[in-house]
């Protein structure tokens, strides 16, 4: 039988989900930096190609990122449990298996959201994964609530329950269907209903699995109202769009010290002089800072200076410290006193 270990419970209720050309190693320093307590998750790559791939590149993490997880996709558990084990060397604390990736790319691979259908081979692929992997990096699954018209909770319970008894404990639900046919990913990300209740009656009829809700989160209130029925809550879109909000629920949900959007920023600094130093263009950085100040006064020209200068030769932390000037407001002019002398 296959091992699971326990993962703490304060590195379970705030997670950033996986996202593609998103969630790289520069994203996941900045959401570190905002959210001490956040697990955090990289890009999907393949198995294959984390087997044959660049993985200097692939499976690029900075140790300050800690806990992070490698989300894998593939459906071949030989393959996987190669490229788990590849991870688990590299320092992942986690291998997430991806079930829940729709678009036409990964169904022609026979991996992502159609393996919600074949739940024999989702069991093996992660028994051989828990096997691969030194026990105390557990092996987890990111999946929907079905495919296509599927709407029967029972079925989505039985492919839980196959996938628990190879020994995974833990579930990312993005709690809706995955459309297969005729939907884009992006529309896959909005259009098929969210159904939360089935995250939390999983939650609630299996108490021993970790269960985080995922799919269409979009502020701390909201957020805050999963955790009473669920482990977790983990954002995709909104904290990107606007990462200050991983810091509220930082501050909301672990007590951290609220910092000021502008305090956060320039303490990422450090790392971004040395990114700079090793050859990283600032560009590939500051795009996932454009949204810090989302919906604040400065927001817009922050994010115009960023994306407009940050592709210039040279460009440097000078940018950054431009763009921020704008966000923050005039210092007050002394109150004018009117008429002159009396
Ligand atoms: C740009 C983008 C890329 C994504 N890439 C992945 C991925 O690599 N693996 C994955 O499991 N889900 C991926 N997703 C789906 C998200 O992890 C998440 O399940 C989905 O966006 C719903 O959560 P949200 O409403 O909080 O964004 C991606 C989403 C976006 C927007």
């Amino acid at each position: 039988m296959t091992s699971n270990p326990p993962i703490q419970a304060d590195y379970l209720r705030l997670s950033v989900a996986p996202m593609m050309d998103w969630t790289d190693s520069h994203c996941r320093v900045f959401h570190r930096l905002l959210a001490p307590h956040a697990r955090l998750y990289s890009e999907m790559v393949h198995a294959n190609a984390v087997i044959h791939g660049d993985r200097a590149r692939l499976l690029a993490m900075d140790p300050v990122e800690h806990p992070v997880a490698l989300q894998l996709g593939g459906s071949d558990p030989a393959l996987l449990a190669q490229a788990a084990r590849i991870g688990a060397e590299r320092g992942f604390d986690e291998i997430n298996l991806n079930c829940g990736c729709p678009s036409d790319r990964v169904q022609a691979g026979r991996f992502g959201a159609c393996l919600m259908r074949e739940p024999v081979l989702v069991a093996e692929s992660v028994a051989a994964m828990i096997d691969a992997v030194p026990a105390h990096v557990p092996v987890t699954v990111k999946c929907r609530l079905g495919v296509d018209d599927d709407h029967d909770y029972d079925r989505f319970a039985a492919f839980i329950d196959a996938i628990a008894d190879a020994g995974c404990g833990m579930f990312v639900v993005h709690a809706r269907n995955a459309w297969l046919q005729g939907l884009s990913p992006k529309e896959n990300r909005e259009v098929p209903p969210l159904r939360y209740d089935w995250a939390y009656r999983l939650k609630r009829e299996r108490p021993g699995l970790v269960v985080l809700v995922n799919g269409g989160i979009a502020d701390a209130d909201e957020a805050t109202a999963h955790l009473e029925h669920v482990d977790g809550a983990m954002l995709g879109r909104a904290a990107y769009h606007d990462p200050y909000l991983l810091h509220v629920l930082e501050h909301r949900w672990f007590g951290t010290p609220l910092r000021t959007r502008g305090e956060l920023l320039r303490a990422l600094r450090p790392y971004v002089e040395a990114q700079l130093a090793g050859g990283v263009y600032l560009k590939h950085i500051v795009r996932h800072l454009l949204g810090l100040f989302a919906g604040q006064h400065g927001g817009r020209a922050f994010r115009q200076v960023l994306s407009e200068g940050a592709h210039r030769p040279g460009a440097d932390w000078r940018l950054v410290e431009k763009a921020l000037s704008l966000t923050e407001r005039e210092p007050r002019q002394p109150l004018q006193v009117a008429g002159g002398a009396a």
